[in-house]
């Protein structure tokens, strides 16, 4: 008899072929470092940017349950309190995960007949929540603002512009002034997916928008509390109508179980701490990475604590990436369909967890690499 799932060896063959194939790699995070396969190498792919100091929160018994059933642990409120503030906005509603609150917002308030303006480079789950919104999606160049003015003329009922903060991939700034303006003046909805802005830039953390003193023209923010803050959970911060349709309407809230409360506390705890210092220290290890590569005669073109190297080729870009891991650094080549083909690279992220000594082995290793590679 045929075996049923043959059509899948033929994939995974096809990924490989290409260069593409992933493979998880078990590995357990301390401080600077992440230990994979007994060996101990610095971490430079991790998204916990300002590397908050872990502190012990209690396990209490599991909701087991929607929010909209028994599962609204008392701590959500105050965690959203803390979030709209935070952004700015009335209120705000914490999802399982960052990508579940794009699924949810985007696709709740977007819809058939409606005009969504995205950004080429957004990341996969806005690409999704897009799809699933029914609405027609206008894909304009990154960050390319005449592109976006011209675009935005096409016809919608609502207008939505949808933009990352920081690009996961990037670490460039979307122009949000400019792309505040083009939107209020034709009354487009401004979207901001600030994932890897939150709690990194802008004064006290407050993101991407505040950085360019647009915090309160935002209409939707989306965000997670799983990259900056260093804990776990996704969230939209909105006016309360906006908040209110999410919770009546957004399928990713509504039929899924709610994030243990304990990591909501562990969410709190991490937002009440001193977050300013470490934002200071994460600001000045960006600049000595990022001197120090453009020393060594890397080409940067980031000015945050996410720092693509870009290497091309898929093959050559894993290579890279296996030299760092045999000199003791972690950080993963990145490749299509994640970023575009023939545009593989090492996105180095800086965290507070480093110390200046730290970097400097790092620079040591990548001068290395670029003697070989480049
Ligand atoms: C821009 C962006 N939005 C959303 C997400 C999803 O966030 P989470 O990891 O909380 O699901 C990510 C995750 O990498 C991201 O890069």
């Amino acid at each position: 008899m045929k075996y049923k799932l043959n059509f899948v060896d033929t994939e995974l063959e096809k990924i490989k072929q290409n260069n593409l194939y992933r493979k998880l790699r078990y590995g357990q995070a301390q401080g600077a470092h992440i230990t994979i396969n007994h060996k101990k190498l610095l971490n430079l792919c991790s998204n916990d940017y300002l590397g908050i100091p872990t502190t012990k929160i209690q396990i209490k018994q599991l909701q087991s349950s929607s929010r909209l059933v028994s599962g609204n642990d008392e701590s959500y409120k105050k965690l959203e309190d803390i979030l709209a503030k935070h952004k700015s906005q009335k209120s705000s509603l914490v999802y399982p995960t960052g990508y579940m609150a794009n699924l949810g917002a985007i696709s709740t308030i977007a819809k058939k007949g409606d005009l969504i303006l995205s950004d080429e480079l957004n990341h996969a789950s806005i690409i999704e929540s897009c799809k699933l919104s029914d609405a027609k999606i206008s894909i304009y160049k990154h960050n390319d603002m005449d592109d976006l003015r011209n675009k935005i003329k096409h016809n919608g009922k609502n207008k939505f512009v949808i933009t990352e903060g920081v690009f996961s991939m990037d670490g460039d700034f979307a122009s949000l002034d400019q792309i505040v303006e083009i939107s209020e003046k034709i009354n487009a909805i401004t979207v901001v997916d600030d994932a890897h802005g939150d709690f990194a830039v802008g004064k006290d953390g407050k993101g991407t928008p505040d950085h360019f003193g647009v915090a309160r023209k935002i209409d939707l923010y989306v965000s997670s509390l799983s990259k900056g803050l260093g804990s776990f959970g996704g969230y939209v911060a909105s006016q309360n109508n906006v908040v209110d349709l999410c919770i009546n309407k957004s399928k990713s809230f509504i039929y899924t179980s709610a994030l243990p409360s304990f990591l909501v506390e562990y969410s709190l705890k991490r937002f009440e701490s001193n977050r300013e210092k470490q934002r200071k220290r994460l600001e000045s290890n960006v600049k000595q990475l990022s001197k120090g590569l453009n020393q060594i005669g890397y080409e940067i073109n980031s000015n945050t604590h996410i720092i693509p190297i870009i290497i091309g080729g898929e093959k050559a870009a894993v290579k890279f990436g296996e030299f760092l891991f045999e000199n003791g650094v972690f950080a993963q080549p990145i490749r299509y369909p994640t970023v575009p083909k023939n545009q593989a690279r090492l996105r180095i992220s800086v965290t507070s967890w480093l110390s200046h000594k730290d970097i400097e082995r790092t620079l040591e290793i990548l001068d290395k690499a670029h003697k070989k590679f480049m």
